[in-house]
């Protein structure tokens, strides 16, 4: 594994392994990685594929200032976790490499009016506007994405597709750890008692599936069940419970198609969020989480 720090060094490595006739996967991150990060390395990878990573945590995208500066860090590490998962090209830009200004930012509409983007104001746009940097910089094939920021992958689907970048995204599943809690940076912040109360967010969701297997396709019955197992879990705050169109991610009354059904609370300032996909398949409805 190469580790470059400049964007005309990627630049350079991304030509190279083009010429070569490598299909170039791009998993972008803010490191403090898990296994989840990992996932999107590994999954349907061939042979032929040149895996770059990058590694930066993109200020432009935390409405937080506190949550930026203690966004765990362990570079090391993340070095070390990189090379086994099988990254090609490790790009660790800093803010200075990443922001000569601020004058150009991309937006997605409608898609993040909700959710978390109601909560974390400017935050999308933090995000799309450094993917779209990044995706400028290494050029890729295909980009990985994870289901666990649902709203996150929904929307760098719109806007590839409204950009014309000529990427395929993968939607990769959500990586667990084994008691069910979603894998993320921000769990190290949880101490012993959150970190085994934060497990009603899962808990909630598998009420979710066991009514939808029922039959139920109230959203309102839906979304009070899982209100009432996430409380069993003490948290600070519920943020939401929500179901929207997978489409569009617009509010829905009754699961009718392909929804998502998404969560976020806090346990003291940790803010967590987990979600199920609602896949309407010739056998009825199918749950993905
Ligand atoms: P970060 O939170 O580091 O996540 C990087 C990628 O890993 C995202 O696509 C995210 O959905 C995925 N991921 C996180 N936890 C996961 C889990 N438990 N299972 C599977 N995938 C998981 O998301 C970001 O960074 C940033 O917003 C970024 C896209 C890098 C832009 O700054």
């Amino acid at each position: 594994m190469k580790i470059v720090y400049k964007i005309d060094d990627v630049r350079a490595e991304v030509k190279a392994a083009k010429r070569q006739d490598k299909i170039i996967r791009f998993v972008p991150t803010m490191g403090f990685l898990h296994q989840g990060h990992i996932s999107l390395v590994k999954i349907g990878r061939e042979n032929s594929e040149y895996v770059v990573m990058s590694i930066f945590v993109n200020k432009l995208q935390f409405n937080d200032l506190n949550d930026f500066n203690g966004y765990p860090k362990n570079l090391e590490r993340d070095m070390e976790m990189a090379e086994k998962g099988g990254v090609d090209l490790l790009f660790i830009p800093d803010d200075k490499e990443m922001y000569q200004n601020n004058l150009t930012t991309v937006d997605v509409g409608l898609l993040t009016d909700n959710l978390c983007g109601a909560s974390r104001p400017g935050h999308f746009k933090g995000v799309f506007t450094v993917v779209s940097k990044l995706f400028n910089i290494v050029q890729p094939d295909v980009a990985a994405f994870g289901q666990k920021d649902i709203q996150q992958v929904v929307s760098i689907e719109k806007m590839v597709f409204d950009l014309n970048f000529p990427i395929k995204i993968i939607v990769a599943p959500i990586i667990r750890e084994s008691d069910g809690l979603a894998m993320s940076s921000r769990n190290k912040h949880l101490n012993e008692k959150q970190r085994k109360d934060a497990l009603a967010l899962n808990r909630s969701l598998q009420a979710c599936r066991k009514l939808i297997d029922s039959g139920e396709r109230d959203v309102k019955i839906i979304t009070d069940s899982i209100r009432s197992v996430i409380q069993e879990g003490s948290p600070d705050s519920i943020d939401y419970v929500s179901m929207v169109r997978y489409e569009d991610l617009s509010y829905i009354k009754k699961i009718e198609g392909k929804a998502v059904v998404a969560v976020a609370a806090f346990w003291g300032t940790t803010r967590l969020i987990d979600n199920m996909i609602i896949d309407k398949t010739d056998n009825g409805y199918v749950c993905i989480s």
